[in-house]
């Protein structure tokens, strides 16, 4: 074998990881003088799901809103780092820009527009779009989510899963190439979240959307993410890959049932080393 078919073996053998979103060290302030994110960073690979993970008021979707731009229409500013999106820089950018750009958020507590119906609220994703894929598009929504084509109705009157589920759908219509969920899992039956949290996947595969996934429900996260980032007070205390995740000690104790209301901080943990990043 000559020296240069075995160079063409290590090309085609090496990994190529190629970075769709790259958040560097950012800080984000609300009304001036509130400092909530103190220099996040984190990656998330083309084509993966990474999940987000971390208790209440840790920063996790003030982190999903600094990437979508939303932050703006909170009185929210990125005072410092830089946000990349495809090679490009995003942060200070307008949300309708970034939509545009190819990143949909799915927020906390869905956000439906509960006085239209389900099929208005999936024409409503497409708004960016002016090609004449729209309806075949409709219909693989109801091929994700048979139950949205019954419900003829106002997607107020829907079920909470049935909310999450059109949220879902309502932003693969904007052809996104990445989706920002913010807790998915939040008010579902244990049953309905394994249910959705297999369509991510799914889609996840079938479409290549990237999807940063943020949750409480660390289990049902890292069932789906190939790697996750554990944050606390505002930045990134521990980060692997779903597997490590899963195995590290103070995460299953904190995050994966046991610790309950004691739950403590991972700073005070003599156990607690910070992994090496992943990328
Ligand atoms: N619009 C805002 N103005 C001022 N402070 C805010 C605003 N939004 C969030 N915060 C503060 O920022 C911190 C982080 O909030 P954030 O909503 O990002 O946390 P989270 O990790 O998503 O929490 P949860 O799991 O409860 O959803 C909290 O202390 C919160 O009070
Ligand atoms: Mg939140």
């Amino acid at each position: 074998m000559d020296t240069h078919s075995q160079t063409d073996i290590r090309d085609a053998a090496a990994p190529t990881l190629q970075l769709l979103l790259s958040v560097k060290n950012i800080e984000v302030v609300y009304d001036d003088v509130i400092l909530v994110l103190r220099g996040l960073s984190l990656d998330v690979p083309q084509g993966a799901i990474v999940a987000l993970l971390g208790a209440n008021g840790a920063g996790k979707s003030t982190t999903l809103k600094a990437i979508s731009g939303l932050l703006k229409t909170e009185d929210g500013e990125v005072t410092r780092g830089e946000i990349n999106f495809n090679g490009e820089r995003i942060d200070g950018i307008d949300p309708y820009k970034i939509v545009r750009r190819g990143i949909f958020q799915v927020m906390e507590g869905r956000r439906i527009i509960s006085d239209m119906t389900s099929l208005e609220n999936l024409r409503l994703g497409a708004f960016t779009r002016n090609d004449n894929q729209i309806g075949a598009d409709i219909e693989m929504v109801y091929n994700y989510f048979p139950r949205l084509k019954e419900r003829t109705g106002l997607a107020g009157y829907l079920s909470g899963g049935e909310q999450q589920m059109l949220a879902i759908g309502r932003a693969l219509m904007a052809r996104p190439k990445m989706i920002l969920m913010d807790e998915p899992s939040m008010g579902l039956s244990p049953l309905l979240v394994k249910e959705v949290f297999s369509i991510i996947k799914q889609i996840n595969r079938d479409l290549g959307v990237t999807i940063l996934l943020v949750e409480q429900n660390a289990r049902a996260a890292l069932s789906v993410a190939s790697h996750g980032y554990i944050m606390e007070q505002g930045k990134v205390v521990l980060d692997g890959t779903a597997d490590e995740l899963r195995d590290n000690e103070d995460v299953k104790e904190f995050y994966l049932g046991g610790a309950g209301d004691q739950r403590k901080s991972f700073k005070n943990l003599k156990s607690f080393k910070r992994r090496k990043r992943w990328l």
